[in-house]
């Protein structure tokens, strides 16, 4: 939550800000902020409540003032929206923007008596009132001195006003990557920000920041040290997507370019681990050993990530009959988890930073159990404390509302499921084959699947008036009504509930009435039947009925008002089908009714906070 910035070169850095922060602006938009250091006037600080656009409109006469700043786009936590509470802070010397959260706070505002020097309600200005009363002109000793004072996640990038040029930064959890740029025409730069996507415009080479190393940005290259004044040399990565990956390549919004790269995202995700026709892991450095043994899987993820786990438990229970567990990360880390040496613990995850699946992460580890996560983004926090990685490679996601990051995982459970299925001597070499075929065939599936685009634009005009909407199905097709639900709240703000199909009369179905929308997905062959009676059972009491099948039965075009055919598949892989036909549901929804569908409100891609 939360997108910081900071560069600092031997050019004006306020478009490099300004485009930065565009890139970031996924991570929270309720409002922005630049602060530049101008060689003659000092500091210059603008903040604008709202997007990143209005603070671009602001600053326009600042396009060649200065080579140093930093910016913020933000996710609000402490405070309401506001100009005083949104970033850059400034208190005395020290100016700063913040991504992550303050626990101790307000315990640090009394101790240090800083209520008078407080002009917003964010946990933010207490650090930099903390840097500013303990500065005595070096930065790294004050930098030292604060964090080991505060309690929390934090992405810190600092100016102080005596220290022309440079940028100083520092981070616990709160993730950060940094690089330094030298172009032809003579401009060179050090950049950091909250990811990759701000950073590659200007170079393909970067570093994941450490966590408590403070960071010295100058114009001709970046310092990196340990808090005992260890000059450290960080590891140095080449970015592995194309540049274009992170533009919207004409298409309108970012989510429906992502919904159609789906096909390309699970080829590399799922061709690099399929060797002679079989599941192989060796490039990723899993051992079967760690198969071998396991009696229980639990999954821990949130949100998306956690209903692409839900799937895979049903794929793993139903075929190897080994006991999965999904565990929301929120309410694993606060409980007594049943997990041990026997367990492995599967942590889902696109970002990779989601602070509740990394402390689930911690305490899996503790407990004796091996974690092995399925992550999109390379060098991430849980990617780098998991035994295991697993990594997708759908590229990066910028839409808030996750799509292609969701197939990947899917397919990544089902390559699990099938290697572990095949170690295990629980599937047959032939059949494991011929699972793995199908697999291989996700992404044209996706790709036939598409070309209804235009009959889902139709649906959602239709539904785009509906307060209330349920999604119903059984087995597989129910873990993808969960997904499919949260689309649609989550970007055309229509109030959808999934629920498994049988379920809906034991109360639900008085919510039922004259036009509500039940999008019905029926597409595994043995409850067949038993949906299109749960249609009947909603048709009869007024619902307008949308279903999604890949049969040409009479009944079923009699039972609903509209049908959605899928390509025929097996009832594993429909999902994909299924999948991206919800997701184009929920797109066409939000765009019908005008919305922001690439940042829906209150919502931010990365979730950093608890
Ligand atoms: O980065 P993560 O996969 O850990 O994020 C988890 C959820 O916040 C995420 O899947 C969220 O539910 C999606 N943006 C919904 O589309």
């Amino acid at each position: 939550m939360c997108g910081i910035i900071g560069c600092t070169g031997n050019q004006p850095v306020r478009n490099i800000i300004i485009n930065g922060l565009k890139q970031l602006e996924y991570r929270g938009y309720d409002s922005a902020g630049i602060a530049l250091f101008d060689p003659k006037t000092g500091i210059i600080l603008k903040k604008k409540v709202g997007r990143v656009a209005d603070l671009e409109a602001a600053t326009e006469n600042l396009e060649t003032v200065a080579g140093c700043g930093i910016g913020h786009t933000r996710w609000a936590t402490h405070g309401g929206v506001t100009e005083a509470n949104a970033h850059p802070h400034q208190v005395g010397h020290v100016t700063l923007v913040h991504n992550g959260i303050i626990e101790n706070y307000r315990e640090l505002t009394t101790e240090y008596g800083l209520k008078d020097v407080l002009k917003s309600e964010t946990d933010t200005e207490v650090v930099a009132a903390l840097l500013d009363r303990l500065y005595e002109g070096d930065p790294m000793k004050t930098i030292k001195k604060v964090v080991n004072l505060l309690a929390g996640s934090f992405a810190l990038c600092i100016m102080f006003d005596d220290q022309p040029g440079k940028i100083f930064t520092i981070r616990n959890v709160s993730p950060m990557v940094a690089t330094h740029f030298k172009n032809e025409d003579g401009t060179e730069g050090s950049l950091i920000a909250s990811d990759l996507v701000a950073l590659i415009d200007y170079s393909k080479e970067y570093f994941v920041v450490p966590e408590y190393h403070i960071l010295t940005l100058k114009e001709d290259g970046i310092e990196v040290h340990d808090l005992k004044g260890n000059e450290v040399k960080p590891e140095i990565l080449t970015v592995s997507w194309d540049i274009n990956a992170a533009k919207k390549g004409g298409y309108p919004h970012f989510m429906l370019k992502e919904i159609y790269e789906q096909p390309e995202a699970l080829e590399r995700t799922i061709q690099p681990r399929v060797v002679n026709g079989l599941p192989d892991f060796t490039e990723d450095g899993i051992d079967d050993e760690v198969f071998k043994n396991l009696k229980q899987i639990t999954v821990v993820a949130c949100g998306t990530a956690m209903h692409a786990g839900i799937v895979g438990k049903s794929l793993i229970e139903s075929t190897l009959r080994i006991p999965v567990l999904t565990e929301i990360a929120s309410e694993f880390r606060y409980k007594d988890p049943i997990i041990d040496e026997s367990t492995l613990v599967v942590v889902v995850s696109q970002s990779g930073e989601t602070i509740d699946t990394l402390e689930a992460l911690r305490l899996a580890k503790k407990k004796g159990s091996k974690v092995l996560s399925i992550v999109n983004v390379k060098g991430s926090t849980i990617a780098r404390e998991s035994d295991y990685v697993l990594y997708t490679h759908a590229g990066p996601e910028i839409a808030v509302a996750s799509t292609k990051a969701y197939t990947v995982q899917v397919s990544a459970f089902y390559l699990l499921a099938a290697r572990i299925g095949f170690v295990k001597g629980i599937v047959s070499e032939e059949d494991t084959r011929k699972f793995v075929a199908n697999l291989s065939q996700a992404g044209a599936l996706i790709e036939e699947t598409l070309k209804s685009a235009n009959d889902v634009k139709r649906i959602a005009n239709h539904i785009k008036t509906a307060p209330d909407l349920f999604y119903i199905g059984r087995g597989i097709d129910y873990t993808m009504s969960l997904e499919a639900a949260l689309k649609l709240k989550e970007i055309s703000y229509i109030h959808a509930e999934a629920y498994a199909a049988g379920e809906l009369k034991h109360g639900t179905i008085a919510l039922i009435a004259e036009n509500v929308p039940v999008i019905a997905i029926a597409t595994e062959e043995h409850v067949y039947a038993k949906v299109i009676s749960n249609v009947r059972e909603v048709k009869a009491r007024g619902a307008y009925v949308i279903l999604i099948s890949h049969d040409d039965k009479e009944e079923s075009k009699e039972v609903c008002d509209k049908q959605i055919k899928i390509p025929a598949s097996d009832s594993a892989m429909s999902v994909f089908a299924t999948a991206a036909i919800v997701q184009l549901i929920a797109y066409y929804t939000s765009d019908a009714k005008g919305l922001d569908v690439d940042k829906p409100r209150n919502l931010a891609k990365s979730v950093t906070v608890e």
